[in-house]
C-alpha cells in the first residue's frame, strides 16, 4: 500500500473518533511554530520561536535569512511542542503544515520537514491554508463558536471582509485596495523610526497619544465594503515629514494614535455598513482574526460597534492572533473531518487564497 492509500484509510477511520490530536508546524514567515491541538478546539502545547531578532535590523523580514532559520529551528519545536503535550510523535494521529500562503523558501522548510516526519511515522499529512488558521484561531479561543459568522480578517499580508458559512467554505464579502491593514501599521512605524514590526510598537506608543489631535483624509473605495490603508499612509508620512521639515519635535505617541485610529475607523466602518445593509451575514457573529486583531484600539472599535449593532463579537486571545502552531492545528482538524490529506508530492503555494464558495 502507498502512503497516500494508508493516509486516507487512516483519516477515514479518524473521524468519528474522539479526541484526535494533531501535531501542526507553521513558518510561512518569521515565526517557526508547533503545537499539538485535540479535536481541532484544545491547546495541549503551542510553542513560537519568533525570529523577528534577525530581522530588525534589516527593517523587515528577509526571504533567505528566514529560510535558513526555520531550517534551524523546525526540528527543535516541533520536538518542544511533543514535550510540552506530553507525547512522542508516536501518539498523535496527525501531522499539519501551512502551505500557504507565505514566503516561498520558508514555506518549503516547513512543508519539507513535516512531509518526512509524516511518511516516517506513517501518519497523515495535512497542508493548511495560513488565512484560514487565522480564521480558525477563534475556535481555540471561543470553544462555542460554530460557523457561519462573520469574519475581518487582518494580518500583514490581508484584509479581508468574509463570510465563513462552513468550516472551510467562505464568501468574500470586502477586501482591501491596496495595502493590508498590517502593512499600513508597519509602514506608519517605519516614518516614526520605530523598529519592525511596527504594527505592536504603534499600538503601544499609540495608547499615550491623543487620536484625534491629526486628521487624515477619509479613504475613497469602489466597493461599498473594501478598504483602502494607502492614502491614510501617504497622508501620514506627508504629516510626518512636515513637522521634520518645519524642525518641529514629532509628537510621536499623538501621530501613532491618529494614525491607529483612522486605520482602525475603516476597518470598523465598512464592517458596519455591511452589516446594516445585510445583518444575516452576522446573525451568527463576527470575529476579528490575524496579527492585526491584536491591536488594541481594533478590538474596542469592533467591540462597541457590535454592542450597538446587537452582534456578538468573537476575538483570538492575543496570543493567537499573531502567527502560531495552533491555529494550524484548529483548521487541519476540520480538513482531516472532510477527509482533505495531502500526498507526499505537497508543494508550497506562496499565492494560495481562501476558497471562496460561488455565492
Ligand atoms: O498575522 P500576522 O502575524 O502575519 C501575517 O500573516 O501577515 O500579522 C503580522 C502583522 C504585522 O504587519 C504586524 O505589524 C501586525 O500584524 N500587528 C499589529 C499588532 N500586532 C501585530 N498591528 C497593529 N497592532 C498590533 N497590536
Ligand atoms: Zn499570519
Amino acid at each position: 500500500m502507498t502512503y497516500e492509500e494508508a493516509s486516507r484509510r487512516q483519516a477515514e477511520a479518524l473521524r468519528d473518533k474522539k479526541g484526535v490530536r494533531i501535531l501542526a508546524l507553521e513558518t510561512s514567515c518569521d515565526e517557526t511554530a508547533a503545537a499539538v491541538i485535540e479535536d481541532g478546539r484544545k491547546i495541549l502545547s503551542n510553542i513560537v520561536f519568533s525570529q523577528i531578532d534577525l530581522h530588525e535590523l534589516y527593517g523587515g523580514v528577509v526571504p533567505e535569512i528566514a529560510s535558513r532559520a526555520h531550517m534551524e529551528a523546525c526540528d527543535r519545536v516541533v520536538d518542544e511542542a511533543l514535550r510540552a503535550a506530553g507525547m512522542e510523535l508516536a501518539d498523535v494521529d496527525a501531522l499539519a503544515v501551512t502551505k500557504g500562503p507565505g514566503l516561498v523558501g520558508a514555506l518549503l522548510t516547513g512543508v519539507n520537514c513535516m512531509k518526512g516526519l509524516a511518511f516516517a511515522a506513517g501518519k497523515p499529512l495535512i497542508g493548511v491554508n495560513h488565512i484560514e488558521g487565522h480564521v480558525s484561531a477563534n475556535y481555540l479561543t471561543n470553544p462555542d463558536l460554530e460557523p457561519p459568522f462573520l469574519c475581518l480578517v487582518v494580518s500583514g499580508g490581508h484584509s479581508h471582509l468574509v463570510e465563513v458559512r462552513d468550516y472551510g467554505v467562505y464568501r468574500l464579502l470586502g477586501q482591501t485596495a491596496d495595502d493590508a491593514a498590517g502593512e499600513a501599521f508597519d509602514k506608519a512605524a517605519r516614518a516614526l523610526g520605530l523598529p519592525y514590526p511596527g504594527g505592536p510598537r504603534i499600538d503601544a506608543l499609540a495608547e499615550e497619544g491623543d487620536p484625534e489631535a491629526f486628521r487624515l483624509p477619509e479613504p475613497k473605495t469602489a466597493g461599498r465594503y473594501d478598504y483602502s490603508f494607502s492614502g491614510l499612509k501617504t497622508a501620514f508620512i506627508n504629516t510626518v515629514h512636515g513637522i521634520e521639515q518645519r524642525g518641529e519635535p514629532l509628537p510621536r505617541a499623538d501621530l501613532a494614535a491618529s494614525f491607529r485610529r483612522a486605520v482602525c475607523r475603516e476597518l470598523t466602518d465598512k464592517a458596519r455598513i455591511l452589516i446594516r445593509e445585510r445583518p444575516e451575514t452576522a446573525a451568527g457573529g463576527m470575529a476579528l482574526a490575524g496579527g492585526v486583531s491584536a491591536n488594541r484600539e481594533l478590538r474596542r472599535m469592533a467591540q462597541s460597534m457590535c454592542d450597538e449593532l446587537g452582534v456578538r463579537l468573537y476575538m483570538p486571545e492575543i496570543k493567537l492572533c499573531t502567527d502560531n502552531g495552533a491555529m494550524i492545528g484548529s483548521a487541519a482538524y476540520y480538513q482531516l473531518r472532510r477527509g482533505e490529506t495531502a500526498g507526499l508530492n505537497m508543494n508550497a503555494e506562496p499565492a494560495l487564497r481562501l476558497v471562496m464558495s460561488e455565492q
